[in-house]
């Protein structure tokens, strides 16, 4: 008699996300603007970049937009390590049987056979089945890995490799749609971009967000009523535009500071030395990695955000 054993052990499939708004999330008419850009573009059928430096609500606003469009979502981030199989797919995990045959009681005959698996990555399983893709920071990534994207974007036709039984192209599915975001290619770990990737992506520049929003921003993430989270803004956005290094203080800066005086319940003023001195902490974080630790630098720093306390806060 003989049985047949089939064992196989693979990687799990990739996550498939289902976004609900997030709570908290701004939703003002800058942020409705550019949602408004970024859905005329995906409905043209063209992918859609949002670019900016650290902290211009990328990542944010490429989520909420996918959220927009309904799709289940496959999240990646780039990652320098990154080759073709991750985007694609590739043979993972293995598929053993095993065949155990003792029809002759004392004679026993064993078969067995080892054979690796396929396994669709995030971006053939968006193509396949019509999901939203979100390539986050997607120039971390080496161009060579991102070059299947060309045809996906253009052709909506994606190149498999042999290794994947079967067509050895799968049309992409009506509803697929891309969003990117980057960094501008001046950062560190930032690979260039092709520029025939880029050319087939529409690009939404982003800069900081305008004082509204940021306000709104601040307010929602600390749970800070909108009027003293509006003085934390305008300290922040004041020293930011006084910052001569590269790295300036962005919303973030305003949310920690709020976070934390809304726990501790300082009050939000030039005369509470713990608010000041959590101001020159989350301000003074950006001068240590731009323009040095120079003491006389520190102490003009401080003054500056003392003054600007007085006049905001
Ligand atoms: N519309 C919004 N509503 C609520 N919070 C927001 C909104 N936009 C951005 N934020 C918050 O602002 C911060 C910066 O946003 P985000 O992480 O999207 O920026 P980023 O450009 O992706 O930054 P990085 O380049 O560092 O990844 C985050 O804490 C995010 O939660
Ligand atoms: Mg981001």
């Amino acid at each position: 008699m003989a049985t047949n054993a089939t064992v196989s052990i693979n990687t799990p499939p990739p996550p498939v996300l289902n976004l609900r708004p997030r709570s908290g999330f701004a939703n003002t008419p800058f942020i409705q603007e550019l949602m408004e850009r970024g859905m005329a573009y995906i409905k043209a059928g063209f992918a859609v970049h949002f670019c900016g430096p650290s902290g211009s609500g990328k990542t944010t606003l490429a989520m909420h937009l996918a959220n927009l469009l309904g799709q289940p979502l496959m999240l990646l981030t780039g990652d320098d390590q990154f080759g073709t199989s991750d985007l694609v797919g590739g043979q993972f995990g293995y598929r053993r049987r095993k065949v155990v045959d003792n029809f002759v009681h004392n004679v026993l005959k064993t078969e067995e056979d080892m054979t690796q698996r396929w396994a669709d990555s995030r971006l053939t399983i968006a193509c396949r089945e019509g999901y939203t893709l979100v390539y986050d920071e997607f120039t971390r990534s080496r161009p060579e890995a991102n070059n299947v994207l060309l045809s996906v974007l253009e052709e909506k036709l994606m190149v498999l490799p042999v290794a994947r039984a079967g067509n050895s192209y799968l049309k992409v599915h009506p509803n697929f749609a891309a969003i990117f975001t980057s960094n501008p290619e001046d950062y560190a770990g930032v690979h260039k971009t092709q520029d025939a990737l880029r050319d087939r992506m529409i690009t939404i520049y982003l800069d900081y967000f305008d004082k509204p929003t940021e306000t709104l921003i601040t307010s929602n993430r600390a749970g800070m009523d909108v009027e003293r989270a509006e003085r934390i803004v305008s300290l922040v956005r004041a020293f930011r535009e006084q910052s001569t290094g590269e790295l300036k203080p962005t919303v973030r800066a305003a949310i920690m500071i709020a976070k934390v005086v809304e726990l501790q319940k300082f009050e939000v003023s030039a005369h509470d030395t713990h608010f000041l001195q959590v101001c020159f902490d989350v301000l003074g974080g950006g001068l240590l990695r731009s323009s040095g630790l120079h003491p006389l630098e520190r102490l003009k720093h401080r003054q500056i955000i003392a003054q600007l306390a007085e006049e905001f806060c």
